[in-house]
């Protein structure tokens, strides 16, 4: 929330009253849930995803039908080395170490480590924690890191996106050299609560919608136009594109 002038407010577009989906009709959502996502979840899934709405910024997290996205993804590729931006309660992280072979790694990244450690002794009675290499601080320079090893460069099947959207267009550029040609690169909340199509001045924003909603305009712009990679963007959740590195 944040205030107008006269005393009112104006709603974020994300919160946790509402399910992070673009579908119009919470009962098709819930239908979706129930009837494919629910009875397919691994039970620590289940368990990280009930502790994570408990906290009082779980909205934040990726919804359960976005991690079965990943996890087939991930399957149908034959990913083994990824690289996560954004880890808050490894609710991605969790859906991504399940779907890795046992010798695969994730390098999860995030400013706050605290938050992964809500989310870490549910990880590890998963029996995957060995495959959760976590590095704490600001994404840029962390991918810098990995980018100033040579051995790194391409070497890395997969990478997801969820964190900082006004930095999505620079992440890009560092994901490109190190994601290898034909490997996956996504971008969460690319849609961002159907804000990106709305007409200026239909609907009150909060200033940090406005951000992240002209963010996400350009990056998709960017997207669109970029012969570096095969893209897709897909309406679940807050919007995912998901791009095949073709060059
Ligand atoms: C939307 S949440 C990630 C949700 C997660 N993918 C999941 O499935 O639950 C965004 C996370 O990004 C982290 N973050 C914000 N800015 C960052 C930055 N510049 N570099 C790395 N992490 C950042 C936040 O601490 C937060 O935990």
């Amino acid at each position: 929330m944040a205030a107008k002038g006269g005393g009112e407010q104006v709603a974020d577009v994300h919160s946790s009253e509402r399910a992070k989906t673009l579908l119009q009709s919470d009962a098709l959502y819930e239908y979706m849930l129930k009837t494919m996502v629910y009875p397919r979840e691994n039970e620590f899934q289940r368990e990280l995803r009930l502790i994570t709405k408990e906290h009082s910024y779980g909205f934040m997290s990726s919804p359960p039908d976005e991690g079965q996205l990943l996890s087939l993804l991930l399957k149908l590729t034959g990913a083994k080395n990824t690289i996560e931006v954004g880890v808050y309660t490894g609710c991605s992280v969790l859906a991504t170490a399940l779907a890795i072979p046992d010798d695969g790694k994730i390098v999860a990244i995030d400013i706050n480590r605290d938050y992964f450690d809500m989310g870490l002794p549910v990880i590890a009675k998963a029996g995957v924690a060995h495959k959760v290499d976590f590095r704490e601080g600001p994404a840029g320079p962390i991918l810098d890191e990995l980018l100033a090893d040579e051995a790194r460069s391409g070497s890395f099947d997969f990478a997801f996106v969820d964190a900082d959207k006004p930095n999505y267009g620079n992440y890009h550029e560092q994901l490109l050299k190190l994601v290898r040609v034909g490997g996956v690169l996504a971008y969460d909340n690319t849609l961002w609560a159907g804000t990106v199509a709305l007409p200026d001045g239909e609907r009150e924003f909060t200033e940090h919608d406005k951000a992240i909603r002209d963010a996400m305009r350009e990056f998709n712009a960017k997207i669109g136009a970029d012969a570096r990679v095969e893209p897709v963007q897909l309406p679940v959740a807050d919007g995912i594109t998901i791009c095949r590195r073709v060059a």
